[in-house]
This record gives C-alpha cells, structure tokens and sequence, in this order.
C-alpha cells in the first residue's frame, strides 16, 4: 500500500495536466487519448490503497446508524417513548439526544476531511459541511442537556452530583470550546495561516480528545439508568444483576457505541488517511482552492 504523503498521484485525478503537457498542441486527439489512459491507470492505483478506508468508513456509518436505531428502540421499547413535560418521558430525549449529538453526528464529522474523494477540491465547502455537521452535533447535545436538566429542576432532583454528569458536563464544555475556536481560526478568512498551522495538531487532539469523554458518558450514563429503572424486587421490574433484554440490549448499545468510538480513532490515527498538507506544484485544479489549513 502506497503513503499519501510519498506519492501524488495517489491523491489527485488531475496530476497528470502538468506544463509540459499543455501549450504547443500539434495533434491533440492522441495526447488526449494517452493522457485519459494515464489518468485512467493513477485513478485505479488510487483507488486501491483507498479501498481498505472506505471499509472502515462504511463500517463507521452502519454503526453510526446501528446506535440510533438502538438507543430510539431501548427507549420505546422499555422506557416509555418521548414527551416534553417534565415526566420521565423528557429524561428519555436524553440519551436519545446525547447519543445522536455527541457521539454519532460528532465521530461522521470528525472523520469528513479522510474521506479521499474530497481531496483533490476545494477544501472550503468541506469545511463548511465539517463546521455545520459540528453545530449540528452540539446544538443536539445542548438540548439533550436541557431535557436532564428540565427533567431534574420538575422533579426536584439534585444536579450535577455524579461522575457521569461530571464527565458528561467537561465533554460539552470543550466541545462547545473547541467549536468556537476552530470556526474563528479556521473559518475566519483574516485568521493567520501561522495561527491555523500551530491550532491544528491541539484541534485534531482535543476532537479526539472529546470523542473519548463523550464514550465514557454514554457508558456511564447507561449503566446508571440501568441500575436506576432495574432495581428488582417484588412490586417492581427485574433486578439487573439477573440480566433482563432491556439490560441486554442497553449493554449492547453500550457496546456498539464503544466499537463506533474506536472506529473514528482509528480513522484519525491512520496517517495516509489523512488529507495531505498542501497541492503539488504541478497539479492544476479548480481556481477556487484556498489555502490547506
Ligand atoms: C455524551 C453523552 C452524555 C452527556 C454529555 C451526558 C451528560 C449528563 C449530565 C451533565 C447530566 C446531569 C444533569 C443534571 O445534573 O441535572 C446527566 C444526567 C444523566 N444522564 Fe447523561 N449524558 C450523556 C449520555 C447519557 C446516556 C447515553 C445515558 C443513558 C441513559 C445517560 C443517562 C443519564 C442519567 C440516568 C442521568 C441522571 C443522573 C445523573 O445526573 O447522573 N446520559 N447526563
């Protein structure tokens, strides 16, 4: 498998138009043919060494889509569904919220700039689409946190008194942190490439960063609902500790939010996954393409 880093013409489909291909056209139509053949034989050597990320991405997707599905279903299924109203059915957005917000919508964003089809072009609508899928995720997780927070002020109930809260609380803050400072340094067109070239590798930590204490919310969050709506007994449901389908199915929500987390590291920690620094020289592309950072 060939790096990204060591070879060009793994990552762009117009390096083959360098100068000495243009200018001073006598016959056009067998230069055309050869260079079509060319790019033909780089987009195929291209593609190879790309097969093994998109494996892995599709793979992030189902997931993704596997954890939603899970986390709606344990909550109509056992919990009682949905409602606005300061019952027990308003804790339930929680999780639903949480999970869809911090963890899923969070890790497809994270992982956009790997996707190899989106480097040979203008990076700025990617960065807009990374930007918008990251507020989306935030503002998801901020109305998760309404509804806990709600939930707890109808009831009564004190806040803030758990390591899960406490975990859940520093992964919202540096995600909301985090937020406003790569759209200032990053989005912002006066922003200095030298701020964006020291921002980027404590960017690319901190998102990672992020993803692992929203992972160890979820895990904590559902174990403590666990142990909260299974208490056994005799008027009441199931103990937890006898294994009922609901702390089977919430346990292996739990799971598969986990094996998602790790799927989007792995993704960022791969090297020739990441999208490279800068453009060769030689590569002509669209005039719109703005600087890398
Ligand atoms: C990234 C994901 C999550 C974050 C950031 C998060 C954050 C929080 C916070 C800050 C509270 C405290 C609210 C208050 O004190 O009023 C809380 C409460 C709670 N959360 Fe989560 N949560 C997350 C995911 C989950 C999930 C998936 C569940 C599973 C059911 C869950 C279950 C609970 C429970 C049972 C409480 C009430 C008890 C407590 O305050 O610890 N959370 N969460």
């Amino acid at each position: 498998m060939q790096q990204v880093g060591s070879s060009t013409t793994d990552n762009f489909p117009l390096h083959h138009l360098n100068s000495s291909d243009c200018g001073s056209e006598t016959s056009a139509e067998p230069r055309k043919s050869k260079a079509r053949a060319q790019k033909e034989s780089a987009d195929l050597s291209r593609m190879r060494p790309n097969v093994s990320f998109y494996v892995f991405y599709l793979l992030l997707l189902g997931l993704g889509v596997a954890c939603m599905t899970c986390v709606c279903y344990w909550i109509t299924q056992w919990q009682g569904g949905f409602a606005w109203d300061g019952t027990h059915q308003q804790f339930n957005w929680h999780p639903a919220l949480m999970v869809t917000g911090l963890v899923v919508f969070y890790g497809y964003g994270a992982v956009l700039y790997r996707v190899p089809l989106t480097w040979g072009q203008n990076k700025l609508p990617w960065k807009l689409l990374h930007a918008t899928l990251m507020l989306l995720a935030l503002l998801l997780s901020i109305m998760g946190l309404c509804a806990v927070f709600g939930f707890h002020y109808a009831k009564n109930i004190p806040n803030v008194y758990s390591l899960h809260s406490w975990i859940g609380i520093a992964a919202t803050a540096l995600f909301a942190l985090q937020w406003v400072v790569g759209a200032v340094a990053f989005l912002l067109p006066c922003s200095p490439t030298s701020l964006r070239k020291l921002l980027k590798p404590a960017h690319v930590w901190l998102g990672g960063s992020i993803l692992s204490l929203s992972i160890m919310a979820c895990i904590s969050g559902i174990n403590e609902k666990l142990f909260f709506a299974l208490k056994g007994g005799a008027n009441s449901s199931a103990a937890y500790s006898s294994l009922p389908p609901e702390a089977v199915f919430a346990n292996s929500l739990g799971v598969l939010i986990v094996a998602f987390g790790l799927v989007v590291l792995l993704i960022l920690s791969i090297r020739r996954w990441q999208r490279p620094e800068s453009m060769p020289a030689e590569v002509v592309y669209s005039p719109l393409h703005q600087d890398d950072n």
